[in-house]
């Protein structure tokens, strides 16, 4: 399988999307010029350039791109080449309105935006098959590509026509029979036996809340669906070029992409970034993404293909970075293990819904703050390509388990509570782990954890037998386990296990009995010894060999186990607020012989190892001072650093031992 290195040729990828569509082509002599001045040696094109390639049903229009790429090549930039199927051409939605896709109320997406396809659409994929055949046969052999990118964040939902066809075409695969499908989805609540397959539909707009299972099974299709739609161009361009990289962009926490099986299927992980600059905790979302695609790449390379150099211009209001942010988020996904730094976009647009979305070269032009700290990225980029080279993290010891199955079936109606969104669960639990210092790692509950000294599950409702049995077996070979609330209660079908949760899982931790889920509101807290609970809580009996750590004190639940432990396994039943977590996190990962990257970091100071690299990474603002024992070189400075580094406002240092 060709991996990133193909690409990159040793160096990490800097640069982004670049849409030269946009511009004159004198523009394009400027835009090369500054690419070289800022050590840009990759560019993403063609993303959403199908009306260019393709204005009017199978016309041909390649000039443009063929110049693009000659100009790319003999300037040494790489290209990273889009399928353009992510925004079909207007004509195709006017001239085939089955290809436009429809919301839940049947309501046609219309062209006009972008995103309008119908993932199963016959024709759609069709003319999506067609632009990727002569794409890959026209560029196959350019000696300026080095990776495919496959359409751009797929994400469309379908509840169309079509869609109900594939679907059951997918119910039909999963179940085999009506029955078994009327047994998985307990249709025998409210009259919803199915008689015939043509019954059944997409959770379409419904008077009273939707099967459960429907709607989980609804969420498993689409992503399979638009997997489909990605597998098929990728066979396209892996047919033509099969040492090129293919990859496709995913959002981070995205619902519509089962990221585990979908990175399975790409040579590269790539994802695309967007803390919120104006976030105290942007870099350890930031942390959180990168854990994640390193993760979901399972040892393999990954990309940020995608991050901000100023403001987006999607959220309610959009703030710019200040200065030193984009170097050191820069240099945080470097020391997470990304072997590409990419932005959208190179050149901010004038015109169209994101003109006021930065790009890397703003407005302001090539005297802006933005261009000259993008200049400084890629010098500091290029120093550090050859020590990072085929490098990955290391001391990632300990796992977060994260399903897209467990999300999907605890976030629908139904719920005993709309408080509890499992992102921010675990994003709290990952927090706990970054204020720790502890580098986390991400897995599949199904995957093997035996290489982990300690396995937390911030949350999963939803478990499979085969994931349980996983979890059981890691712990009595020797493993820790530390799980939250609402963990395996429900099966693969989102039944409800006997007794609340599953009885293997209530031997593990100790619990006799689960008598009753005690949500909190919104702004509610829950006492429990020492600390307070957020959002949740257990009424418990704890069997007789388990014993409660800490108990709840006060209210309802006074004296109840809050925090359970059997041996190696602990249970929480409330998410302790952040400053409880960490601590407690902390004092199980060090029991179980987990090591934080670096001892004695002042707060805010992140510190990373990658390969034979450290890399510490100052999210504050106040100059600190980080103790680091040795003798070490500052790759960024050249200089020396003995015992101690100082760190001003946003300020990184990568240390490599000195001989
Ligand atoms: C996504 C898309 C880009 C662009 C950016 C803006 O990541 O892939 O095309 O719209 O958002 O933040």
């Amino acid at each position: 399988m060709p991996g990133l290195t193909d690409a990159t040729r040793g160096r990490i990828l800097f640069g982004g999307d670049y849409n030269p569509e946009q511009w004159p082509e004198e523009v394009w002599q400027e835009d090369v010029r500054l690419m070289k001045e800022a050590g840009v040696n990759s560019v993403t094109v063609g993303v959403f350039s199908w009306a260019e390639l393709e204005p009017t049903p199978g016309a041909r229009e390649f000039g443009w791109l063929d110049r693009l790429m000659d100009l790319m090549h003999e300037n040494g930039i790489g290209v990273v080449l889009a399928t353009p199927t992510a925004s079909p051409p207007p004509w195709m939605g006017r001239l085939h309105p089955e290809t436009l896709p429809r919301d839940e109320d049947g309501r046609i997406e219309w062209w006009g935006g972008r995103q309008h396809f119908a993932h199963s659409s016959a024709v759609y994929r069709r003319y999506a098959a067609a632009i990727t055949e002569d794409l890959a046969a026209r560029y196959g052999g350019h000696p300026a590509l080095t990776m495919w990118h496959i359409n751009n964040e797929y994400c469309t939902y379908d509840w169309g026509d079509e869609a109900a066809t594939a679907f059951r075409r997918w119910l039909q695969g999963r179940y085999g029979t009506l029955d078994a499908l009327n047994t998985a989805w307990g249709t025998a609540f409210w009259s919803q036996g199915y008689d015939d397959w043509e019954g059944i539909l997409p959770p379409r707009h419904a008077h009273y809340m939707n099967n459960p299972t429907q709607v989980l099974d609804f969420k498993r299709f689409t992503s399979d669906a638009l997997m489909e739609c990605f597998v098929a161009e990728r066979d396209i361009v892996a047919r033509h070029t099969p040492n090129i990289p293919v990859t496709s962009n995913f959002m981070p926490f995205w619902q519509g992409q089962d990221a585990w099986a979908w990175a399975g299927r790409e040579d590269v992980v790539s994802v695309d970034s967007y803390p919120d600059p104006r976030d105290p905790l942007g870099g350890q979302y930031g942390a959180l993404i990168h854990d994640m695609t390193r993760s979901q790449a399972r040892g393999g390379p990954w990309m940020v293909m995608e991050q901000a150099a100023g403001p987006v211009n999607w959220r309610g209001v959009n703030h710019p970075k200040p200065p030193g942010l984009n170097r050191l988020w820069s240099l945080q996904a470097v020391a997470r293990g990304a072997d590409a730094v990419c932005y959208f976009q190179w050149r901010q647009s004038r015109q169209g819904a994101e003109k006021f979305h930065s790009g890397m070269v703003s407005h302001a032009g090539e005297r802006g703050r933005t261009f000259q700290e993008v200049k400084r990225i890629g010098a500091e980029l290029a120093l550090l390509s050859e020590k990072v080279a085929d490098t990955r993290v290391t001391g990632a010891d300990v796992a977060v388990l994260l399903d897209w199955n467990a999300w999907w079936a605890s976030g629908q109606d139904g719920r005993l509570s709309g408080e509890v969104d499992y992102p921010a669960v675990v994003r709290a639990w990952h927090r706990a782990l970054w204020e720790a210092n502890v580098t986390a790692s991400f897995a599949h509950p199904e995957h093997d954890l035996s290489a982990y000294k300690l396995v937390v599950l911030p949350q999963l409702y939803l478990l499979t037998d085969t994931a349980i049995d996983n979890l059981v077996a890691y712990v009595r070979g020797g493993g820790t386990v530390v799980s939250g609330f609402l963990t395996g209660v429900a099966d693969q079908d989102d039944r409800v296990r006997q007794g609340g949760m599953d009885e293997r899982l209530r031997k593990l931790f100790g619990i006799r009995t689960l008598h009753e889920w005690w949500p909190l509101d919104a702004d509610e807290k829950v006492g429990v010894e020492g600390f307070r609970g957020t959002l949740w809580s257990e009424e418990i009996e704890a069997a007789d060999e388990a014993y409660a750590v800490i108990p709840y004190k006060g209210g309802e639940l006074d004296g109840l186990p809050a925090v359970l432990r059997k041996g190696r396994a602990w249970y929480l039943s409330t998410l302790p607020e952040p400053a409880a977590l960490w601590p407690l996190l902390a004092g199980i990962a060090e029991d179980a012989g987990v090591r934080p990257a670096l001892d004695h970091l002042p707060a805010g100071v992140e510190a990373v190892r990658r390969g034979e690299l450290l890399f510490l990474l100052h999210h504050g603002r106040d100059t600190v001072t980080v103790p680091v024992p040795g003798r070490h070189r500052d790759l960024l400075t050249g200089e020396d650093v003995v015992d101690a580094v100082e760190l001003g406002r946003y300020g990184a240092a990568v240390l490599e031992a000195a001989p």
